[in-house]
């Protein structure tokens, strides 16, 4: 029986603490939660290809996609307003991921890195803060598949997904880059298709979505586990990246022809993955224990997520809105902003 615990209880009931065990002693009843969809004031401005999320330290919220346009970044405001952060001079470029870092220069500033799928580069954007964002080409190779998403560790080094969606897919249908912190590109391993993305708490584990393509069909979905490397930037076994397999979905909950899509840590190191078809979050453990479900109501295709708020508490859920649903206008297929409240803050919050 799914129960649905109300924001009240929910903040006394918490998780349980993750602990290493092993998955047979996982709980055997997830969490069942409820997120509930922002009312933007005025008309949201969100486009169908909304992705991407991120958040500043004083609790602005950010998405790609703003007035329907792929190479403009919105800025949520923590009043609910909806405002253009920034638009990229080329309107070719496609933002499909955001992150964000504390600046070495200024304080209490960010730098954002935005992910160009069709540029097949990562953009490096200061002075957000400020309303005066100044973008350099960080890291690029024309060798990309994408980006798809994009993790970012607290020294500076991004890890990169992308994928070649065809009918069956192969190995080499995904990719993963590793972006060095001075901007240098270097594809460490080749998947099926890859997309959601996320690093641990002290740069521990990185983890990557793969998802398997047979006759157009989806058949797998998984999420593999490397352990990250400063040389190397996943550690090796006979010269080949060594993975685990994190979450298989076809064992977990037969939900293997949903594709993952954005993932994020919470400062604790639970994953928090969204299930993009579903309408849901599923949050992991440490070990790989399903703690719990977060219900998303109005927005099946649910994409990306992010920790923010002024306390960093507050998760945000980007994604396309079902029909009626929409914050704009109820016009269905336009994008959508949910909240889920609790007492977890977020890895990228944190470390602003
Ligand atoms: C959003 O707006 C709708 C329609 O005005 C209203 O019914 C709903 O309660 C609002 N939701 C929140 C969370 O304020
Ligand atoms: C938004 O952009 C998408 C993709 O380019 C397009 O299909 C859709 O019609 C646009 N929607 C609006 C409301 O302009
Ligand atoms: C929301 O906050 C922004 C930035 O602080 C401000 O410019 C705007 O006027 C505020 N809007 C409302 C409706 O309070
Ligand atoms: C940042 O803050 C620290 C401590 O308050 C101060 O010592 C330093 O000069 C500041 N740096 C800049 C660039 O403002
Ligand atoms: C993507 O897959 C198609 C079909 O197999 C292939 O023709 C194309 O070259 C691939 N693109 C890249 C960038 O690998
Ligand atoms: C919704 O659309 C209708 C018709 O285009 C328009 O008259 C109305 O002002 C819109 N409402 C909002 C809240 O934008």
């Amino acid at each position: 029986m799914k129960i649905f615990v109300n924001i009240v209880t929910l903040a006394v009931l918490g998780f349980p603490v993750p602990t290493l065990t092993a998955p047979s002693e996982c709980p055997k009843n997830p969490l069942m939660f409820k997120a509930t969809l922002v009312n933007i004031t005025g008309e949201s401005q969100l486009g169908t290809n909304i992705e991407g999320a991120a958040t500043d330290k004083a609790g602005n919220f950010y998405t790609a996609n703003f007035g329907n346009d792929t190479n403009a970044i919105a800025k949520l405001n923590s009043n609910g307003t909806l405002s253009l952060a920034y638009h990229d001079k080329n309107g070719n470029t496609w933002f499909n991921s955001i992150r964000t870092i504390k600046s070495e220069t200024a304080n209490s500033s960010f730098v954002m890195f935005a992910g160009d799928i069709a540029g097949h580069r990562v953009v490096k954007i200061e002075g957000l803060a400020d309303n005066k964002p100044k973008a350099t080409d960080f890291c690029k190779d024309s060798k990309m598949l994408q980006p798809n998403d994009m993790a970012l560790t607290s020294d500076g080094n991004l890890y990169l997904s992308g994928m070649n969606y065809t009918a069956t897919s192969t190995v080499g249908s995904g990719d993963l880059w590793w972006c060095k912190a001075d901007g240098k590109a270097a594809l460490l391993d080749k998947l099926h298709r890859t997309n959601g993305i996320e690093v641990s708490p002290n740069n521990i584990y990185l983890y990557l979505s793969e998802s398997v393509n047979v006759d157009g069909a989806v058949t797998e979905n998984r999420i593999m586990r490397y352990e990250i490397d400063a040389e190397t930037g996943v550690k090796y076994e006979n010269k080949v990246p060594k993975k685990t397999v994190f979450v298989d979905f076809k064992q977990l909950d037969g939900t293997q022809a949903t594709d993952i899509d954005g993932m994020r840590c919470d400062e604790k190191g639970r994953l928090f993955v969204t299930r993009n078809g579903l309408g849901e979050i599923a949050v992991f453990s440490r070990d790989g224990c399903l703690l719990a479900r977060i219900e998303v109501p109005g927005m099946k295709s649910v994409k990306n997520l992010e920790f923010s708020g002024a306390k960093g508490n507050i998760l945000h859920i980007v994604g396309v809105c079902d029909k009626g649903k929409g914050a704009r206008n109820d016009t269905a297929g336009m994008g959508c902003i949910a909240t889920w409240n609790r007492a977890s803050v977020g890895l990228e919050w944190s470390q602003l």
